[in-house]
């Protein structure tokens, strides 16, 4: 018998990929949201025309949250509608303010987005470093989650990765200065606005494949904190893989890149395509990769504030190897993954662009069938 055999299956936390039968999940709450503040890992801006403008700070209107929060709402009716169990965060004040003998930061986030901070590895949950420090202590409002789960079942494991200094040393400041032709000079680089110190990764740039994890070399992930991961699982038998999208120059969390459906299939953007070579380890296992259409916005209409790009409409969630949850306005990207023999569900949630997330973003699962197999290489 393996160490991965004598893991249980029946665990109250069990997640292999991200495509199993959902059974249980996390949605995010717009409540008590904050713009995120400029820091040395981000430099939010505005868009639309409004780039140079003050990005503004403190609490986001009341309005922006009650379209998000009714959106997620939506989410959790439909994920009940299909006899998924649904829990939410707690409520947490983020306009306070960060002091630590490191760092100070004028305010935090949101906790819209559970999937850059929770990862479900089997019957783990792991608790990511982060990168930001306005995201230093976004694990808080998940905790009771955690730790009910944890207390309900003595199979379930519970780690919290180092937490990082986020010393203005652990950024690499003029990466911000870096003009285009430069940042294409430096894109086989992967040095981004964090530097290899320290380790650090959000658990948003992870993608689950069973018994394989990729991880992708961001501006929110660094090479420390994917040998951190490798380390870790590695004496379960799971195995990490690093992987790039050099045309992404800004990249951070890999779920608007490189989104496996089900087994065999993935969905990709034609903009990022995968490091020359690193789309072996998929071929070779058989799996396809399908571009995705151009998305229903341009970059420059997408909400004022939102960081993310018009690719959050790759960020689908599937509720089984043959469902997935989409934006309801993406019609292209419905019509493509019908011909791939997925159905599509839609709902509306283009408020929730605005905290930088999709359907995707806004979730974390704790529980889908399944195990752990061996799906790449
Ligand atoms: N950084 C990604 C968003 C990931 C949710 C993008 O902007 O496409």
């Amino acid at each position: 018998m393996t160490l991965l055999d004598s893991m249980p299956t029946d665990c109250v936390v069990s997640a292999w990929n991200e495509w199993d039968r959902l059974r249980e999940m996390v949605v995010g709450t717009a409540v008590g949201a904050n713009y995120e503040p400029t820091e040395p890992g981000s430099r939010p801006q505005r868009r639309g025309g409004r780039e140079g403008n003050p990005f503004p700070t403190g609490p986001k209107p009341q309005h922006v949250i009650d379209q998000a929060n009714e959106e997620l709402q939506g989410l959790v009716q439909l994920l009940q509608d299909w006899d998924v169990v649904v829990r939410r965060p707690s409520p947490v004040d983020f306009s306070t303010q960060l002091v630590s003998p490191d760092f100070s930061v004028e305010n935090q986030y949101c906790a819209v987005c559970p999937r850059d901070v929770l990862i479900t590895v089997g019957s783990e949950i792991i608790e990511a470093p982060m990168s930001r420090r306005a995201r230093f202590f976004e694990y808080l409002p998940y905790r009771d989650i955690v730790r009910g789960y944890w207390k309900q079942d003595q199979n379930v494991r519970w780690t919290a990765a180092p937490k990082p200094s986020m010393h203005d040393r652990m950024y690499r400041q003029e990466f911000w200065e870096w003009p285009l032709v430069e940042r294409h000079k430096r894109m086989h680089d992967f040095e981004f606005c964090v530097t290899q110190e320290e380790v650090l990764f959000d658990a948003a740039d992870a993608s689950r494949f069973g018994n394989d994890i990729i991880i992708q070399e961001s501006m929110t992930t660094n090479r420390a904190g994917i040998e951190w991961l490798r380390r870790h699982l590695q004496d379960r038998g799971i195995r990490v893989h690093a992987v790039h999208f050099p045309l992404d120059l800004f990249p951070s969390h890999i779920d608007c890149t490189f989104v496996p459906l089900r087994p065999g299939l993935i969905l990709t953007n034609p903009e990022r395509p995968i490091l020359e070579g690193e789309d072996k380890l998929f071929l070779d296992s058989g799996w396809k990769l399908v571009d995705a259409p151009q998305p229903s916005l341009t970059n420059d209409q997408m909400p004022e504030f939102c960081q993310s790009s018009k690719w959050l409409s790759m960020n689908v969630l599937s509720l089984s190897p043959d469902v997935v949850i989409c934006e309801e306005n993406e019609h292209e990207l419905h019509e493509l993954l019908s011909r791939e023999g997925l159905e599509v569900l839609t709902i509306p949630f283009r408020g929730v662009y605005e905290f930088g997330g999709s359907l995707h973003c806004a979730t974390w699962d704790v529980r889908r069938e399944g195990k752990g197999e061996d799906l790449l290489g």
